[in-house]
């Protein structure tokens, strides 16, 4: 494992270092073949009205409602947030919204993000009873001075916000459970029999919807909203409302979104990292593959976690890597297997 991460450290600062050869040279995902692995169903990139690029199986609902915005001419931002809000309302792995998987003291605490090329940045991290966090993310981008609010602050700016709010879970602070879907709690009372804290991989840390669009004008937007980890401590916040870690948009080069075990990614601002692998030249198959293998190497022993990235940048071309196997991705209406690491 240590040979095959300093060989893709040597070929990134290999890469890094012929930057203006590769753009002279006009240097195409054709010539790479990692890229080509994950470049499926772009040759008709010039026939679509955008591109919706999301992670997991839920991905393909995220993009459905993001292409439905997108063909009828709304832009990346409103694709995403269309997108990120269909799988708050519906998400039968229990990652997303407020159905999901509580923490350890039986509270659903939700994160969220969104950012645009423009540089353009809002999150809110451990907000409860908040419908739709990527939409209060949004109105902390639009309607503040700010890029992230926490807690009450930031469940207060939702109602003010005229957000819905669920009443109920702000009356049952002493009562953790109180609020759970039947099925969250079934699982949450199963767990607390042994309180293990072990997240079972690709399941319990199946976390996450993050979600790339690029519409038709070339503008290009990335979000995220999550329970984050079941059975996480109260007040746990994960990295998908930290710019730079979950997500991360920069025009005129690219964007990259993680999913998975948010501590791992926090730790080398995951998505961030991805970005600038791609602005000094590497395609964004090459840049999830460097940066998965920086968590890896600050990480340790990779069998012990899954984290799962994606990357697109301004032509169109994808990038798709994960820690383990198992990390699926939807590009457009199709689904693919995210080549990994670990096989
Ligand atoms: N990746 C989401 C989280 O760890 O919370």
């Amino acid at each position: 494992m240590a040979v095959e991460i300093s060989r893709r450290t040597a070929l990134g600062a290999l890469v890094v270092s012929s930057l203006t050869a590769c753009r002279n040279t006009g240097w195409s995902e054709d010539s790479s073949p990692t890229t080509a692995r994950a470049s499926t169903g772009f040759s008709s990139l010039n026939n679509m009205k955008g591109i919706t690029l999301s992670t997991w199986n839920h991905g393909l609902t995220a993009n459905r409602a993001g292409i439905g915005v997108l063909n009828g001419g709304g832009t990346a931002l409103d694709a995403v947030e269309s997108g990120c809000r269909a799988v708050e309302l519906d998400c039968p792995d229990m990652t997303v919204g407020l159905a999901s998987r509580p923490d350890r003291d039986g509270f659903v605490t939700l994160d969220a993000a969104i950012m645009t090329g423009e540089g353009r940045a809002g999150a809110v991290g451990f907000v409860r009873g908040v419908v739709h966090p990527i939409s209060l993310a949004r109105a902390v981008m639009e309607r503040t001075p700010h890029v992230l609010l926490v807690g009450a602050g930031a469940e207060q700016f939702a109602r003010e916000s005229g957000l819905e709010v669920r009443p109920e879970c702000q009356a049952c602070d002493a009562i953790g459970g109180a609020c759970l879907s039947p099925a969250a709690e079934r699982e949450w009372r199963d767990w607390l029999l042994e309180r293990q804290y072990r997240p079972r991989i690709n399941i319990e840390n199946h976390d996450t919807i993050s979600m790339l669009a690029l519409d038709k004008n070339g503008r290009m937007a990335a979000g995220s909203t999550t329970s984050g980890l079941a059975y996480k401590m109260h007040g746990r916040v994960g990295d998908s409302p930290i710019i730079g870690a979950g997500i991360f948009v920069d025009a005129p080069i690219g964007g990259a979104i993680c999913t998975g075990l948010g501590e791992t990614v926090l730790r080398t601002l995951g998505a961030h990292l991805a970005v600038e692998a791609m602005r000094h030249g590497m395609t964004p198959q090459e840049a999830c593959e460097h940066a998965i293998a920086r968590i890896i190497e600050k990480n340790g022993n990779p069998a012990e976690y899954q984290v799962g990235m994606l990357a697109l940048d301004f032509h169109g071309r994808v990038g798709a890597f994960a820690v383990q196997k198992g990390f699926t991705y939807a590009l457009g209406e199709s689904l693919h297997d995210a080549p990994s690491e670990l096989r």
